[in-house]
């Protein structure tokens, strides 16, 4: 199991640090962003997204669930929303659980409406909100998900 924990003071820098996690990630991977409303788990997925360099917006999948994008890696990006769901049978009986994982990056949020579905290997990313622009990130791999160091410049970069 590990732990991380960092530390945001502007949506940007919430984006750029979601960025720099994507180019650790891998296809397969499963993402759990959680933290309360406006904690910045969209802003997180952006800065993924952006990472993985996907082309034009990146919005808020609340109302339709998931959003899927075309990455430069030739696998898509799912992001998921679960907010307005109210259990695991109502996206089992919507057929979108299937686009869980897979070859695929996926990315949720709200993953506590359904927890039955989210496969035990996975990044959780928690944010919570210190003040107004700072944000805490816990990043925390479970079930044998291998989190690189992405945070820090490779060895023979250092001076
Ligand atoms: N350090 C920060 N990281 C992320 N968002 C921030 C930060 N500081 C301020 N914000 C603002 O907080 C809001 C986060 O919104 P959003 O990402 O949609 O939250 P969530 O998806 O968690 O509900 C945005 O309006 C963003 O500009
Ligand atoms: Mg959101």
């Amino acid at each position: 199991m590990t732990k991380n924990v960092l530390r945001s003071n502007s949506a940007e820098q919430t984006r750029a640090i979601g960025a720099m996690l994507a180019q650790s990630l891998l296809g397969g991977d499963v993402v759990l962003l959680s933290g309360d409303l406006g904690a910045g788990k969209s802003e997180f997925a952006r800065g993924i997204a952006a990472g993985l360099g996907v082309q034009g917006p990146v919005t808020s999948p609340t109302f339709t669930l998931l959003n899927i994008y075309q990455t430069k890696h030739g696998f898509d990006l799912r992001h998921f929303d679960w907010y307005r769901i109210q259990d695991a049978e109502e996206l089992l009986l919507s057929g979108l659980d299937e686009l869980i994982g897979g070859e695929g990056i996926t990315l949720i949020e709200w993953h506590e409406r359904a927890k039955g579905l989210v496969p035990r290997k996975h990044l959780e990313v928690a944010i919570r909100t210190l003040d107004e622009h700072s944000r805490e990130l816990v990043l925390h791999a479970a079930g044998g998900f291998r989190l690189l160091d992405f945070t820090n410049p490779p060895r023979e970069q250092m001076p």
